[in-house]
């Protein structure tokens, strides 16, 4: 599949999808978004891939929306044509997603990057909600997942004020889960993904989705929630290879079921 604005392509058990705009700073706009999506489609339904990277230039990851394509939009274009509906869809991925970051992380850039199940990045990324300077807010989620994920203050802070924040400061308040080189941003965050791609399927997506449910539910929803898929695990295949492996002091074969 021959796409505009991003390459696709497969490491082992892992899908990479690198954003391809350079001309404008991997800026999202909604051809790219429809090919992102269908890109990861494509992974959700391959059972050899087990988890995506997507990652930008060592520049920009993606320096937010298109404004270019934006500015002149009316509300009833927007509101008529499902404006960002698109976007939603990736946080809607069962199996992982890492963000690889480098440069920019910018407006949608970051709701994309927030969107993934972890950030890593490296330390020349810059992370920001400008929004404001350009007289609107984020529109992609980043008003509700930046506040969980970081806390109330330092996202006021953020969405308020529009700076920018760097590598160390995002690992500190927690957005960023490591920081590396640039030269190595890529490897790393193609090991995770192997690692992660190594492991069953099924109990993958599984943890995937109770880590979720913890953004979404209280605590006492979210622990009832993990009881039962946890015990559900003890149905599968693959609890039982992944213990008589460790039994048998050996590497266990996963078989997806
Ligand atoms: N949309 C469209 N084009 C963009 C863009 C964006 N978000 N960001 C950068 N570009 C384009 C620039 O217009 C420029 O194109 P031209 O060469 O045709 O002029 C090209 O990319 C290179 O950019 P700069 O010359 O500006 O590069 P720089 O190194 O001087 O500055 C920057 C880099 C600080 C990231 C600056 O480009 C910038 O501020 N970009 C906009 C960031 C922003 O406001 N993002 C939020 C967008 S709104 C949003 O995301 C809404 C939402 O919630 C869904």
């Amino acid at each position: 599949m021959a796409y505009q604005n991003i390459l696709v392509e497969t490491r082992g058990h892992v899908g990479l999808v690198t954003l391809h705009r350079p001309q404008a700073l991997n800026a999202l706009n909604e051809t790219l978004i429809g090919e992102l999506n269908e890109a990861l489609a494509g992974f959700e339904s391959n059972p050899q891939i087990g988890c995506t990277v997507i990652t930008g230039s060592e520049k920009a990851f993606a320096a937010g929306a298109d404004v270019k394509e934006m500015a002149g939009k009316s509300y009833i274009e927007s509101y008529l044509g499902r404006f960002l509906d698109g976007w939603t869809r990736i946080s809607e991925t069962r199996k992982p997603v890492i963000a690889a970051v480098s440069g920019f992380c910018l407006g949608g850039g970051l709701e994309l990057a927030m969107m993934c199940d972890f950030i890593i990045a490296s330390d020349t990324a810059r992370f920001a909600l400008p929004e404001i300077t350009l007289g609107i807010m984020p529109g992609a989620g980043g008003t509700q997942r930046l506040p969980r994920f970081i806390g109330k203050a330092k996202a006021m802070d953020l969405i308020l004020t529009g700076r920018m924040m760097d590598a160390t400061e995002a690992e500190r308040c927690g957005l960023v889960a490591r920081i590396v080189t640039p030269e190595t941003l890529l490897d790393e965050a193609l090991s995770a993904a192997a690692k992660v791609a190594s492991y069953s399927q099924p109990i993958v997506m599984m943890a995937k989705e109770t880590v979720n449910r913890a953004q979404e539910t209280s605590l006492s929803e979210g622990a009832r929630f993990e009881r039962r898929l946890f015990l559900s695990m003890f149905a599968t295949e693959d609890q039982k290879e992944g213990m008589k492996a460790f039994i048998e002091k050996r590497k266990p074969e996963f078989l997806n079921r």
